[in-house]
């Protein structure tokens, strides 16, 4: 039977046409007029997509889970529909062009030229892929074109985390254009929507926003191409009926994990019901789909919690670091980095000095940043040499090898700074290889940083990317770690290499550059990267599932730090938190290191220059640091006392066992000079054990006001609270808790 027929559905032939698909689609007849409810369940949660008489699939209801999976059959019939209309306001996956008139999540052009789109529900399976793991397939198609949408659904039951992608295909006799093309279609009810997303620019990154959603459509997106979070994250929480609070009312994060250009539709309807829409952003992105030929979207992230948006990071951060982020369960190496000690200034022996600081301080390894490269146009600044990755031979007459071989001497590790993508058209790259460089060919460059951006949809470019880091491997085996930089935003967008397919520009990018990360991490699996984008310009979790930490900012003013760490702490788990300690700000070196200590602690300083109680203070903190690190890495965050609200800022991390936690409180506004005048409510705790707080990480030479002998009951610290001291003497306080019975 031929399926692709065209047509429409009328009159006396709907009955015919209808028994015509069923037999054409491998329909049961029988359930032609039955309902399918499929509930896609969490550990707490469900999301419960129905397929009515027609096939239409909708989301029915997302929210806490019933006991009886039974009673989802009835959800449909508490809700009256009012008003005259005809759109599908729910659909699972909003197709244009048919019956829909709102926001859609797919756009295509057939074959034959026609612009309509209807997919009907056909089949579903589930499949529990591992512990705690489980895949819904659902197959949607189009009655009258042979083209079909197969929505994932890829559930993570104890961290109440859902992933949604979609797999587009045809057998269409002809090409098709998919104009939008989402990862996944939401919806939500309730009396209400509270929006909190994130803006910035370098160096002021995630600044957060609350708004109520009104009637319409608010879209978060970018079209920078690369560096994509700069100017608008990804990243979002709405909150359901009333504006969560860290530790009530219902909220739902999101996040595309794609590093590339991003859009996410809210459009609050006129039902006023939520729909959310997220994928990859079509901007100048018309794809051409050959028949037979799968297009999988991205993976859109998502966690549901009814505990506020406390619960929902750690919900999040516990599903990063089991199954996304790489080395998730590992731990990190502390290190000192030299970009902000010497910045291009430096050759092989005031190296060779920092490597001896390294030892000194007591870090792992040492961090050799930008500058390293390049002698045709050398790398003296961020004007010339990027892509002529050879070491600069007045700078590193021995090259690399014995940077490495002198760190092994002082029993330290060795790490280096990439920027591959990129190139100056100051440089040999540049003048050898024109056709590998994005732009217009007909227009003048556009800089941002001096630089442009390399053509990653060309396989020899690929290769060429590959063989940066790969060359610097095999030339120095003992490598630990690698600083992947990405400074740029693509102008001019266009590759020679497309020719005449330039509408697949931006998604060929990032296929390009998660190829070479493939590749990379199949050769080199484990060794530790960080990922930077002149700050904390690409975070998200697809480019995480290659990197072992982000670089949230340039900015690493301590006050500042708070306030980011905070925000990314929502979305990204601390060990994946680069946070250095640094010259910027005004607070002495104990505030710095205290708030580095809240992540993966690095030091970006001249520790020549450090006093002697300062260097000691350092050598100590880590130490302390090295004890407590696995509390911080796989502990469970509890944000304590917000520093938007008051003039404190207070951060917990506790283990499972609930057993020992390290509490970091800050002074972060001296206004009224009041220090921490109310006690702060500790959280996790087991009520009844009980438990004896110590100050840690003390400066040398100055005596705690907290008694350590004391014993609260987790009950107490829970109800009444803590006080940390902290006053204008005192800006600055970590304290150990630990369980003594
Ligand atoms: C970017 C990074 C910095 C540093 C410089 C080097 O700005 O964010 O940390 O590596 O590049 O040029």
């Amino acid at each position: 039977m031929n399926c692709s027929r065209k047509g429409r559905f009328s009159g006396r032939q709907t009955l015919s046409v209808a028994l015509a698909l069923a037999l054409c689609l491998g329909w049961n007849i029988g359930s032609l007029h039955a309902q399918t409810v499929i509930p896609i369940t969490t550990g707490s949660n469900a999301l419960v997509l129905e397929a009515n008489k027609e096939k239409d699939l909708s989301v029915i209801y997302f929210g806490k889970k019933l006991v009886n999976e039974q009673e989802y059959k009835m959800v449909s019939s508490v809700y009256r529909q009012t008003g005259d209309y005809s759109e599908q306001l729910n659909a699972a996956y909003t197709p244009a062009g048919s019956r829909n008139m709102v926001e859609p999540a797919i756009t295509v052009v057939h074959a034959d030229g026609n612009r309509s789109l209807d997919l009907r529900y056909v089949t579903h399976e589930q499949k529990q892929q591992a512990d705690n793991v489980s895949l819904y397939v659902i197959t949607l198609k189009d009655p009258v074109y042979d083209f079909e949408v197969k929505l994932h659904y890829k559930v993570y039951p104890r961290q109440d985390v859902i992933e949604q992608w979609s797999v587009i295909r045809h057998t269409e006799k002809g090409n098709v254009v998919l104009e939008k093309f989402a990862s996944a279609n939401l919806y939500l009810k309730a009396q209400g929507f509270w929006l909190n997303q994130y803006h910035g620019d370098w160096a002021k990154e995630m600044q957060p926003e609350e708004t109520r959603i009104t009637h319409g459509i608010k879209t978060i997106d970018t079209k920078l191409g690369t560096r994509t979070n700069l100017f608008l994250p990804s990243v979002f929480m709405v909150s359901l009926g009333k504006p969560a609070t860290e530790d009530e009312g219902t909220v739902l994060y999101g996040t595309l994990a794609y590093s590339g250009n991003f859009r996410t539709d809210l459009e609050l309807d006129f039902q006023d019901n939520l729909r959310i829409i997220s994928g990859i952003n079509n901007y100048a992105s018309p794809y051409t789909l050959k028949p037979g030929e799968e297009f999988v979207t991205p993976s859109f992230i998502h966690t549901l919690s009814d505990k506020g948006k406390g619960q929902a990071s750690r919900q999040l951060h516990d599903w990063a670091r089991n199954y996304r982020l790489l080395d998730g369960k590992g731990t990190r190496l502390t290190l000192l980095n030299n970009w902000e000690a010497t910045y291009f200034d430096f050759n092989e022996s005031k190296l060779k000095e920092l490597l001896r600081d390294t030892k000194k301080l007591g870090v792992d390894l040492f961090l050799l940043d930008d500058g390293w490269f390049a002698n045709k146009y050398p790398r003296n600044d961020d004007k010339a040499g990027l892509g002529d990755w050879q070491e600069n031979k007045s700078k590193l007459p021995n090259g690399v090898v014995s940077l490495v071989k002198e760190a092994a001497k002082n029993d330290v590790k060795f790490g280096i700074w990439v920027e591959p993508e990129m190139v100056n058209p100051k440089s040999e790259l540049y003048e050898k290889h024109p056709d590998w460089v994005v732009r217009q060919p007909a227009r003048n460059e556009h800089y941002f940083r001096n630089q442009l951006v390399l053509d990653l949809t060309n396989p020899t470019v690929q290769d060429f990317v590959f063989s940066v880091v790969d060359d610097l491997f095999k030339k120095n085996p003992g490598l630990a770690y690698i600083k992947w930089d990405c400074n740029a935003v693509i102008y001019n967008a266009h590759s020679a290499y497309l020719g005449k397919n330039q509408g697949h520009f931006y998604i060929e990018y990032m296929r390009g550059l998660y190829n070479v990360l493939k590749r990379l991490r199949e050769k080199y699996p484990t060794v530790p990267m960080m990922l930077c984008s002149g700050g904390g310009g690409r975070v998200d979790y697809e480019a995480l599932r290659y990197f072992t930490e982000y670089w949230p900012s340039d900015n690493t003013d301590p006050l500042e730090r708070i306030f980011m760490q905070w925000e990314y702490s929502y979305f990204y788990p601390a060990i994946a938190s680069a946070n250095h300690v640094t010259d910027w700000g005004k607070q002495p070196i104990k505030f710095r290191t205290d708030v580095a200590m809240m992540g993966k602690l690095g030091f970006d300083i001249v520790v020549s220059h450090l006093s002697a109680k300062d260097l000691a203070f350092c050598q100590n903190a880590i130490k302390e640091y090295n004890a407590f690190k696995p509390l911080i890495y796989q502990g469970d965050q509890f944000r304590l006392a917000d520093p938007r609200k008051g003039s404190v800022a207070s951060v917990a991390y506790l283990n499972k066992e609930q057993s020992e936690a390290v509490i970091f409180n800050y002074m972060v506004s001296s206004r009224y000079g009041e220090g921490s005048v109310y006690p702060i409510r500790l959280k996790g705790l087991d009520p009844a054990a009980m438990y004896s707080l110590q100050e840690i990480c003390l400066y040398p030479g100055t005596k705690t006001s907290i008694d350590g002998s004391k014993q609260y009951s987790g009950e107490f610290l829970m109800k009444i609270g803590f006080n940390p001291e902290l006053s204008t003497s005192r800006t600055s306080v970590v304290l150990k808790l630990q369980k003594v019975k």
